[in-house]
């Protein structure tokens, strides 16, 4: 009998329900562009005539008060260069360096006047003349700088194809690269690691939580409220720390004497130390952010490391840094990855835009500031994001 394609995958999928191949992943990338290449000229036609101005959010002051550093500005709407798409952005994704971007801690010169946001889902409003790949009205998620705007061009090759307008796929972008690259190409997880995500049910660890069940270790994920460690649960997790209940060192100790093999470092200061000492032999801590400290506007020097070298030599352990730009050649594959794993409902992604605040859900440009305050209140669960 006849096997669609779509049923292959699913049978590839769960054949091979931990490494997906290489051939997978390129079919996969010929199923998504067979079936947004069948968006007919309806899809043009919805789009509205474009303005002839749009909206965005500017840094005119660098510090890391998000609310204080940006203003929402006016101007004139650009066209696409060749090689260029403009997109119409709809979600916004939030992320914990969105203060060290307003602080202008990623430009050696310190310049005002840029637009903030790493992230964006939206449609295509308008192509280039060389632009080929790409239609109007077609969905597609940007991960770049300058997204917190209501329209934004870049070069095609930056856009990301995208089966829906829907929010759940900026978790695809800045966060489940981070997660799932981090792991695999810093971490090397392996099936049995012991493996520790902090910040579990934030927008990264919560992927981090799921990709690392996925590769059948034994999960341990560090949260700080009943309704996260419940997340957290859900997810999959066996063992959940909540350490405004319990000690992490302590519980590290006595429940894992032989150490953890893998932790996904994110919180920095103590309980970097804590997850430092406690590693196992040859056990490897990515150092993936340190949100402790992003609020201060000194630079982080983490205390009590006298003993570093020490504790490296004799456990054979690893401290490794990981910044997601520099592993920008492993995107495609984890694009088709995350996409393929979402399809067949292997990853989830847990989404907050603020619906139960008190203030009321995050939509539109002036919003943004309270979705970042939102963030680092520690209160947020899984993806923050913005609609506009
Ligand atoms: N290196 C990279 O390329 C890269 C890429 C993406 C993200 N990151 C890093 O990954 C981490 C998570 O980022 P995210 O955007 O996904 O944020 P998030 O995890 O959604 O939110 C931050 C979480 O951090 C925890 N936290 C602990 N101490 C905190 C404090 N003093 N203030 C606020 N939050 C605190 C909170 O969870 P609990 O209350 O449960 O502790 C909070 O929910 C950050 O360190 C970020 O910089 C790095």
């Amino acid at each position: 009998s006849h096997v669609t394609l779509e049923d292959d995958i699913v049978q590839t999928y769960l054949n091979q329900p931990v490494d997906l191949s290489e051939k997978y992943v390129q079919r996969k990338f010929d199923y998504i562009s067979e079936k947004t290449s069948n968006l007919n000229s309806t899809m043009a036609a919805r789009m509205a005539s474009l303005p002839n101005t749009f909206r965005k959010l500017v840094v005119k002051t660098l510090t890391t008060n998000f609310a204080e550093a940006t203003e929402v500005v006016t101007a004139q709407l650009p066209k696409p260069k060749a090689n260029e798409v403009l997109i119409k952005n709809r979600y916004l994704g939030i992320n914990a360096t969105d203060i060290n971007i307003t602080a202008g801690r990623y430009h050696k010169t310190k310049i005002t006047g840029f637009v903030p946001g790493l992230e964006a889902v939206g449609e295509i409003a308008e192509v280039g003349s060389d632009v080929k790949s790409f239609l109007v009205g077609q969905p597609v998620a940007y991960q770049g700088f300058g997204c917190f705007t209501e329209y934004l061009c870049v070069s095609s090759e930056y856009a990301w194809r995208i089966p829906e307008l829907k929010p759940e796929f900026l978790g695809f972008l800045v966060c489940g690269r981070t997660a799932l690259i981090g792991l695999d190409k810093v971490g090397r997880i392996k099936k049995g690691d012991r493996v520790l995500i902090t910040a579990a049910a934030g927008g990264t660890g919560h992927l981090a939580v799921q990709y690392a069940k996925q590769k059948k270790c034994h999960v341990v994920g560090l949260c700080s409220s009943d309704e996260k460690e419940q997340l957290v649960r859900e997810l999959g997790c066996n063992r959940v720390i909540n350490y405004k209940k319990e000690n992490l060192a302590d519980v590290l100790q006595e429940e894992y004497p032989n150490g953890i093999d893998v932790v996904w470092e994110t919180v920095g200061g103590d309980v970097f130390n804590q997850c430092l000492y406690n590693l196992a032999i040859r056990g490897r801590l990515i150092v993936v952010g340190f949100i402790t400290q992003y609020k201060s506007e000194s630079s982080y020097k983490a205390p009590g490391l006298d003993a570093l070298p020490e504790k490296l030599l004799m456990s054979s352990a690893s401290v490794h840094g990981f910044m997601l730009s520099h592993y920008s050649r492993e995107f495609e594959y984890y694009h088709a990855l995350l996409l393929g794993s979402f399809e067949l409902n292997r990853i989830k992604v847990q989404l907050d835009c603020g619906e139960m605040l008190q203030t009321g859900a995050f939509k539109g440009l002036e919003s943004i500031p309270r979705a970042v305050e939102h963030l680092h209140t520690g209160k947020s669960m899984g993806k923050v994001y913005v609609e506009i």
